[in-house]
């Protein structure tokens, strides 16, 4: 196993240019690429794939449908509203409950009926959305995330990222968010990164700051040999996700919720690639041996078998 960047560039890593180039510009047609990038059509996309996503309540797509808001919610109190063509968290706002003075956020505010109302205005006008164009508010249920990293997620919640390539499920990694990173999982901000054996979905390492680490640095929990719960049906939810959205490599994002277990949140047609320094992998290696092997007659058993056979 790679333990350093520069070992890991010797060996089959792949850079931005060879991913746009090679993967994206070749296997993910331009056409194909908004339906991903908008998280209505993703759900749709995910339905066809029998995939389970966080229901939908309603969707808000003009502006005098702002006012219908409690008739859309069917009296539900608890939803997330989110851009549907938003990124990186902004724009998603978690209500949980209500009281006299108004909806309860998760952060812990409480918003007033007018200013929630302003708020998804906002949303439509574009404030989030990718470029600024104009955009629709889903309304989603409340994921109640599950504790899978018990000693490791101190801080936040945690997602996995499955990249997906030719409907071969190629290598995973979960984002675990940092009390340093404010709860969020971004890597950037000092979240971790950590690599999951795609056979087994047992933990290998950690990255942080672009570092190799075995232990949390904050709470000192070791990171390798954590058991992610229902792994198989992650991998299977991932592959399937491949046919409908057409896209040749695709990134799979899936969290964990108490009751439901593990659900579709999102889908990138151009997953970074910090995936590959976490698990101490190049993703070139994989890709080139999926190249080799795959036919549009495999079926998707034999693609997921493929995948959990790669090294
Ligand atoms: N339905 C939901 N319930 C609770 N939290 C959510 C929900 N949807 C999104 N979030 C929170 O927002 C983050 C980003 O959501 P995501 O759908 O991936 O949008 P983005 O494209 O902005 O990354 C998630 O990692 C999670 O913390
Ligand atoms: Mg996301």
């Amino acid at each position: 196993m790679l333990t350093t960047p520069w070992a890991l560039r010797r060996n089959g890593i792949l850079g931005i240019n060879g991913r746009n180039v090679n993967y994206v510009a070749d296997g993910n047609p331009t056409h194909l690429i908004p339906a991903v990038n908008d998280k209505i059509e993703t759900k749709e996309l995910a339905r066809k794939a029998g995939v389970p996503t966080p229901e939908l309540y309603g969707v808000i797509e003009i502006q005098a449908q702002v006012r219908h808001l409690d008739r859309i919610l069917e009296g539900r109190e608890s939803f997330v509203i989110k851009p549907a063509r938003g990124a990186q968290g902004d724009g998603i706002l978690v209500v949980d409950g209500r009281n006299r003075k108004g909806r309860k956020l998760a952060s812990g505010k409480v918003m007033s009926d007018r200013a929630l109302a302003h708020y998804i205005s906002n949303v439509l006008s574009g404030m989030y959305s990718l470029q600024g164009q104009q955009d629709r508010a889903m309304l989603e249920e409340v994921v109640r995330f599950a504790d899978v990293f018990d000693d490791v997620a101190e801080a936040g919640v945690p997602d996995l990222r499955i990249i997906v390539y030719r409907g071969v499920p190629t290598m995973a990694m979960a984002r675990v968010p940092t009390r340093e990173s404010d709860g969020k999982a971004n890597l950037h901000k000092g979240g971790i990164g950590l690599g999951i054996d795609i056979a087994t979905g047992v933990t290998i390492q950690g990255v942080y700051h672009n570092r190799i680490i075995h232990e949390h640095p904050e709470s000192g929990a070791p990171l390798s040999g954590i058991e992610l719960p229902e792994w198989d049906k992650i991998v299977e939810m991932s592959a399937r996700c491949s046919e409908p959205t057409g896209l040749d490599y695709l990134g799979v994002d899936i969290v964990f919720d108490q009751e439901r277990g593990p659900l579709l949140l999102e889908l990138n047609a151009r997953p970074g690639l910090s995936v590959q320094l976490s698990n101490g992998i190049g993703l070139e290696t994989r890709l080139s041996q999926i190249t080799d092997w795959v036919r549009p007659e495999h079926t998707l058993e034999e693609r997921i078998a493929f995948g959990k056979s790669l090294q």
